[in-house]
């Protein structure tokens, strides 16, 4: 009994039905030619961490399989990837607590760690795109992504000022998009103004717009050292609750000036991704952020499930629900997989 034959079920039926979807389900040609939705590895984002030093690589306890890198290992691993067919990176900086204060003057400094990381990258592996993350929160003693004022309010006027010193040091740097993820108002139009200015019209604005405040970041502020030392997100990352708040904060991204706007995080906001997605003409970006890939691995090594079908099914998922881009963990993993099947 053949399953690639379609004509293989000749038994006289026992009932008239006049629609039998299964039909198209009998031959893999066959599901193959009406699949919806496909991933590839042009879809997908790889966030990399990178740490000063050199000669190192550290296995985040949370995030296996994901490192912080120094600057020459994460070049190695860069042009491994590119190879493979990914597209774009972004860079998020694990900085010295000595190196932190309380206005996070470091994200500006022209010779800081990401400064000098867009460089290498862009001097060693010229054809993969760099995206550099745009918030406080690596820079801070405090862990927030603003300038907090004695009563422990967020500060977003100040704190746009900030971002976008950060963000034109970037662009002078070399960086091909800038990814403002603090989520303080009018900070896409800020940086947009700014960048024109002093001359980057070509760097283009991947807007967090609709970034949740969600307890499944926890695994990245293990690797960046960086969740918040008293208090939470709340004020400046949207409520879980809510959509057309998210829908509100597209429009505003998009009038700033946003090329991509992004949903955060992204297996429970599908339903996030799908109305933006219809909102929208921009390319809509998802995040499948660290506490979605450390659920999955760690019911992998668990032995529980199948780690690369859950992956694929997982990131097919999203494409499903309107994301044209994947910022993933699994990146390579799933760069390895396609190019293998
Ligand atoms: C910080 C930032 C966070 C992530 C990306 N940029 C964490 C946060 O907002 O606290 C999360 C990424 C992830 O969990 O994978 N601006």
């Amino acid at each position: 009994m053949s399953s690639e034959n379609p004509s293989s079920n000749n038994t006289a039926p026992t009932t008239t039905l006049i629609h039998r979807p299964r039909r198209l389900r009998r031959t893999a040609t066959l599901r193959r030619m009406v699949q919806e939705t496909t991933l590839s590895v042009d879809d997908l984002i790889y966030p990399m961490f990178v740490m000063e030093g050199e000669g190192q690589k550290m296995e985040i306890t949370s995030m296996p399989g994901c490192y912080r890198y120094t600057l020459d290992l994460l070049l190695q691993e860069i042009a491994e990837v590119s190879r493979l067919g990914v597209g774009a990176v972004a860079l998020f900086p694990v900085i010295s607590e000595i190196k932190k204060d309380d206005m996070g003057s470091e994200s500006y400094n022209s010779e800081g760690l990401v400064q000098q990381t867009v460089k290498a990258i862009k001097q060693a592996i010229p054809n993969i795109l760099v995206i550099t993350d745009v918030a406080l929160d690596p820079f801070t003693t405090h862990g927030h992504d603003g300038i907090v004022d004695e009563n422990g309010v967020i500060l977003n006027d100040p704190t746009v000022e900030v971002l976008v010193k950060m963000a034109v040091s970037q662009a002078a740097a070399g960086v091909d998009m800038v990814a403002p993820s603090d989520m303080m108002d009018g900070r896409v139009g800020a940086i947009r103004k700014a960048l024109d200015a002093e001359g980057y019209i070509d760097v283009r604005i991947l807007a967090y717009s609709a970034k949740y405040a969600s307890a499944y970041y926890g695994p990245f502020r293990d690797a960046l050292d960086s969740a918040p030392k008293f208090g939470d997100k709340k004020t400046y990352q949207m409520d879980p609750a809510n959509t057309r708040e998210a829908i509100k904060e597209v429009a505003l991204d998009i009038a700033e000036g946003a090329d991509i706007v992004m949903v955060k995080p992204a297996v429970a906001y599908l339903d996030i991704i799908c109305q933006v997605k219809n909102n929208t003409q921009l390319p809509v970006a998802a995040y499948n952020v660290s506490g979605e890939y450390a659920m999955i691995k760690a019911a992998a090594q668990m032995g529980w499930i199948d780690e690369k079908k859950v992956i694929l099914e997982t990131l097919t998922s999203m494409k499903r629900a309107g994301a044209d881009l994947i910022l993933t963990y699994f990146a390579k993993e799933v760069a390895l997989i396609l190019a293998n099947s």
